[in-house]
């Protein structure tokens, strides 16, 4: 690696940073060759009711599997984020929040946010919601989504938040996964100038007669708009608040009860609900945005992440609220009404902490540097990237454009399953290479094996997995423990199997290069591609769909899908046209097809198993090396899809 792509810590933060190299590696050794009395000392960041005297108890064999932290430990998430501010810092603010509309700003202090949360666990309970019951979110970006969270934890119900670009159909599926008796949704939201009827997605879901377990829906009124109402079901948000009390005792959480369920797509099958306990994952959350954001008492961070994926929870609430920041909540896309509100918004706001996506920033750097001409940024400090790898030009720009050249960048690698950050830099501590996520955050184990499961050293590539527990790690599958321990610890036995591959240079550093199981990344946002073919084969015209993805310019992977029509039907763009309006309606916008092939044939062994590489590669143009194809059962197929192929860039 040359030492021009290699970006040194700047003095000024080195001096100032919660750690420096130093630090870092004395800590990193520590929580590793004594990994009990490191988290003894660094669970005490977070405020117990009685305090723990188990630090861990782990286990990643599959037939003995046990995630356990800080498990005689009880306390509550929302005390955490609310209470222990109160005291010394009630009045600071704890959300600002601009809307779709920059005319529309909002902020709320911590006390008001804690007499809010309060007030809404009091309303909760009084339709019913009791300790243990899992309630649905389908919420826009407006500060009563990070109320209706901490007011379940306040009470030890279990939430459950849905990205409001899901369709009612995935909606339902996770609704009737977690039984939910209550849903919380608003009239509408509001991105990107558009109004989003999340009420009409709602009821549109529960009319699926698979969902019996829906008692009330709770609706804020963000627009006003026209929406259907069901009497008995349907309550408005305002009118229990107006009567709820603003004191609300907090739930005695023990350290191993729930906090949250979270769904995301795996290789296989319908997404897998997610499950995070409240003890380790509130000491990981809140230290690894202490750490790695090199967070400082009186800071702004701003967070882009909906908070329908696991960085709006960990990193937009959970994390930043239990350290009392100020954060920025934004309504909207922060390329709307034009690329540069990003910069807009930070100077507005006087923003000193960003973590956004990669995604985001491909799409602001096609737009040209001249949109950011009236950017000061000098606010800004620190700033963050995930989801997904970032490519060195987009990191250089980030760097350039927006951190003006002194902002360490933190590229941070984890997974919903991780909840929180396991590799990345920190600010003081780390010299950076665009592109590389860096080294494993305190207490976390990373390495790479071969295909069959043989740890390789030194300077390599190979699967990336964990060798031991951390604290935020997920404990199980809901409902589905089996599962939970075939994903994650089956693969490569005794270790806990990410689904990325990576490569570490000879500095140690991890350099992640993407998935290799069949999920594909979109936008940052993580698709089986297995949901994809079957929303398209349950068209009635599909006789049989494959799908993977392909590099795009702006989302990273695209969706590229290879159809098979049923007998006697033709091929059309009407056709195509409808089958990419189809699969939005049957999962949501974001699994929308870029490109689809109709195929005569797939290519397939002579058991019928269809070979994903070559589809993998003739979607990516690449077709002068496809490898061996005698072992299938017809090898024409391939020449067929390589002359009908949609990717000819
Ligand atoms: C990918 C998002 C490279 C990776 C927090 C992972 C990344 C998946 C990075 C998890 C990064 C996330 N560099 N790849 N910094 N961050 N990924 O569950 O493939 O939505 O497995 O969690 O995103 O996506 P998820």
């Amino acid at each position: 690696m040359s030492s021009q792509s290699l970006y040194q810590v700047p003095s000024d933060i080195a001096n100032n940073a919660l750690v420096n190299n130093d630090q870092y590696k004395k800590m990193y050794q520590e929580s590793i060759v004594n990994p009990e009395g490191f988290w003894r000392e660094h669970g005490k960041r977070v405020d117990w009711i009685k305090p723990y005297s188990k630090i861990k108890q782990t286990s990643f064999d599959d037939h003995n599997l046990s995630i356990e932290w800080f498990y005689d430990g009880t306390l509550n998430a929302s005390a955490n984020c609310l209470d222990r501010h109160l005291e010394d810092n009630g009045d600071k603010v704890a959300i600002i929040w601009e809307g779709d509309d920059a005319a529309e700003q909002r902020k709320i202090t911590y006390k008001e946010l804690h007499a809010d949360v309060c007030k809404f666990a009091n309303a909760l309970r009084s339709q019913g919601v009791a300790r243990g019951d899992v309630v649905t979110i389908y919420m826009p970006m407006v500060p009563e989504a990070a109320v209706a969270m901490l007011a379940c934890a306040r009470i030890g119900a279990v939430h459950s938040v849905v990205f409001g670009g899901f369709s009612p159909d995935s909606i339902a599926s996770r609704v009737i996964d977690g039984k939910s008796k209550v849903v919380i949704t608003a009239d509408e939201g509001i991105r990107g100038g558009r109004k989003i009827p999340l009420k009409d997605s709602v009821d549109q879901a529960l009319s699926n007669p698979d969902v019996q377990c829906v008692e009330k829906v709770i609706v804020l009124n963000r627009t006003g708009g026209d929406i259907n109402w069901v009497e008995g079901r349907d309550i408005w948000w305002e009118s229990i608040m107006d009567v709820a009390s603003e004191h609300c005792a907090y739930e005695e959480m023990n350290a191993e009860d729930p906090l949250f369920l979270l769904y995301t797509s795996g290789s296989t099958g319908n997404p897998k609900g997610v499950l995070h306990t409240t003890g380790g994952y509130m000491v990981y959350a809140s230290m690894t945005h202490e750490y790695v954001f090199d967070y400082k008492d009186g800071e702004i961070y701003w967070c882009t992440a909906d908070v329908g994926w696991i960085t709006g929870h960990s990193y937009m609430v959970y994390g930043p609220l239990a350290n009392g920041a100020t954060i920025l909540i934004h309504e909207g896309v922060p390329n709307y009404p034009s690329p540069a509100r990003l910069g807009e918004m930070i100077d507005r706001h006087n923003v000193n902490i960003l973590y956004t996506a990669p995604t985001l920033i491909r799409a602001l750097m096609a737009e040209g540097k001249e949109q950011f001409d009236g950017f000061d940024g000098k606010s800004l400090r620190i700033m963050g990237s995930v989801g997904e790898p970032i490519n060195p030009e987009a990191w250089r720009w980030y760097h350039e454009v927006i951190g003006r050249e002194h902002c360490p960048i933190v590229d941070t690698w984890w997974q919903t399953e991780t909840g929180g950050i396991l590799i990345s830099p920190l600010p003081g501590a780390t010299d950076t290479k665009p592109g590389s996520a860096t080294r494993p955050f305190f207490g976390v184990q990373p390495a790479l094996v071969d295909n069959m499961g043989n740890i390789i050293e030194g300077a390599a590539e190979g699967n990336l997995v964990i060798l031991d527990s951390w604290p935020g790690q997920m404990r199980t599958v809901y409902g589905d423990h089996d599962r939970f321990a075939l994903t994650y610890f089956k693969t490569f036995r005794g270790m806990y199997f990410t689904g990325d591959g990576a490569r570490r240079d000879e500095d140690g550093y991890y350099w992640i290069t993407g998935r290799v199981d069949d999920v594909i990344n979109v936008s940052g946002h993580r698709l089986g591609t297995a949901e994809v073919e079957s929303a398209l084969v349950a068209h009635e015209l599909v006789a049989e769909a494959a799908v993977v993805g392909y590099p795009h310019d702006i989302k990273g992977q695209g969706i590229y899908a290879y159809v098979t029509l049923s007998r006697g039907i033709e091929a059309t763009e009407e056709l195509r046209l409808e089958l990419r309006q189809w699969v939005r309606k049957e999962i949501g916008a974001l699994a929308t097809p870029d490109l689809i092939q109709f195929a005569g044939g797939l290519p397939k062994t002579r058991s019928g198993k269809i070979m994903r590489r070559f589809l993998r590669k003739i979607a990516a143009n690449e077709i002068t090396n496809l490898g061996d194809s005698s072992t299938l059962a017809d090898p024409a197929v391939i020449d067929t899809l390589i002359e009908t192929r949609l990717n000819k860039a």
